[in-house]
């Protein structure tokens, strides 16, 4: 049990093997090569000193020049000749191999589309099936219409500081009015900006915190989607803000009641820009300043297009 081990040979496959060994021809290849180039240069030398400083064939003039002119010239051809080989044609592993790869990879890839092909005709009847199902829910349980109500300055300012920045009674009434009696969702800032939960609505408070604790009747959540389901009771819940929770509501929403604050602010929290290729203003009532109302502002309506 606790004796010497046997050693194994090494665990090599086929592929692996030819790829070392194709390698170690390569090295070889080159190894030649500069052999080669090594035996030219002291080769040409050679011949140099025989013919111009030992006269040996000194007469042998082929194209009117000393022979080692013609010798050196032959022997560099055989030589480009060699790099030619080792470079070009036999570069890499050689076109047999590369083919052989080329035709592994196809092969691959044929079974690779056969096995989606499968995956997908087995998925199929349940991605139908979803996407049907999908579709009643949309017919037959949307029944309730998402509304986003909120005062912003012309520089889309809301707040500051968890704040409110004006005081507007006429607005204050609207949205005590509108939100009567209905689910009103929040981020968890706008609901921590006010004294006490609202009377006579039902305050849905977004969190990321797991363990949010908030007062008895309010309903605390953790995404946007579970708010909405948890007021899919109500067929008119409100987006009552602020500036995080609209921007992710605004894509959702299938209205805005917009009380539009006709001056800039200095803020912190601001209200998306209103795209009107998305929305449509359908109702625009102005309203003057006064001893209540310290800014001109305007009640607007947008409907999703
Ligand atoms: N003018 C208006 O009509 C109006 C209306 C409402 C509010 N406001 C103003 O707006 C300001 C507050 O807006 P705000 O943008 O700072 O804060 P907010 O939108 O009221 O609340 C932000 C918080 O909501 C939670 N939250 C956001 N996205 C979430 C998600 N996808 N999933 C889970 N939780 C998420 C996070 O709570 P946790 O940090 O707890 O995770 C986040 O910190 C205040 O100044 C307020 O007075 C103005």
């Amino acid at each position: 049990m606790f004796g010497k081990k046997k050693e194994q040979p090494p665990q090599i496959d086929k592929e692996q093997l030819e790829l070392i060994q194709n390698a170690q021809k390569r090295i070889k290849q080159k190894k030649r090569l500069y052999f080669h180039f090594v035996l030219f240069l002291i080769g040409s030398i050679f011949i140099i000193i025989a013919n111009t400083i030992l006269d040996i064939g000194k007469d042998f003039r082929p194209f009117d020049k000393e022979w080692f002119l013609s010798a050196i010239f032959v022997w560099l051809f055989f030589f480009l000749y060699h790099v030619f080989n080792v470079f070009i044609t036999h570069k890499f592993m050689g076109k047999a191999w590369e083919q052989k790869q080329l035709d592994k990879l196809m092969i691959q890839q044929k079974l690779r589309i056969e096995q989606l092909k499968n995956e997908l005709k087995k998925e199929a009847p349940i991605i139908a099936e979803s996407e049907h199902y999908n579709e009643s829910i949309n017919k037959k349980e949307k029944t309730s219409e998402l509304t986003i109500i909120v005062a912003a300055a012309e520089n889309d300012a809301i707040g500051k500081g968890n704040k409110l920045i004006w005081h507007l009674s006429d607005d204050l009434k609207r949205f005590k009015s509108l939100t009567n009696g209905h689910h009103i969702i929040m981020g968890r800032k706008t609901f921590e900006s006010f004294p006490k939960p609202l009377p006579n609505r039902t305050h849905i408070v977004i969190t990321r915190q797991s363990d949010y604790q908030a007062p008895e009747g309010v309903i605390v959540v953790n995404s946007l989607e579970d708010a909405i389901n948890a007021a899919k009771n109500d067929p008119q819940p409100y987006i009552i803000g602020g500036g995080e929770i609209y921007k992710q509501a605004l894509l959702l929403a299938d209205r805005i009641e917009l009380t539009r604050v006709h001056e800039d602010f200095e803020a912190d929290a601001f209200f998306p820009e209103i795209d009107t290729s998305v929305w449509k203003e359908t109702a625009n009532i102005f309203h003057t300043k006064d001893e209540n109302h310290e800014h001109e502002f305007s009640f607007l309506t947008y409907e999703r297009k």
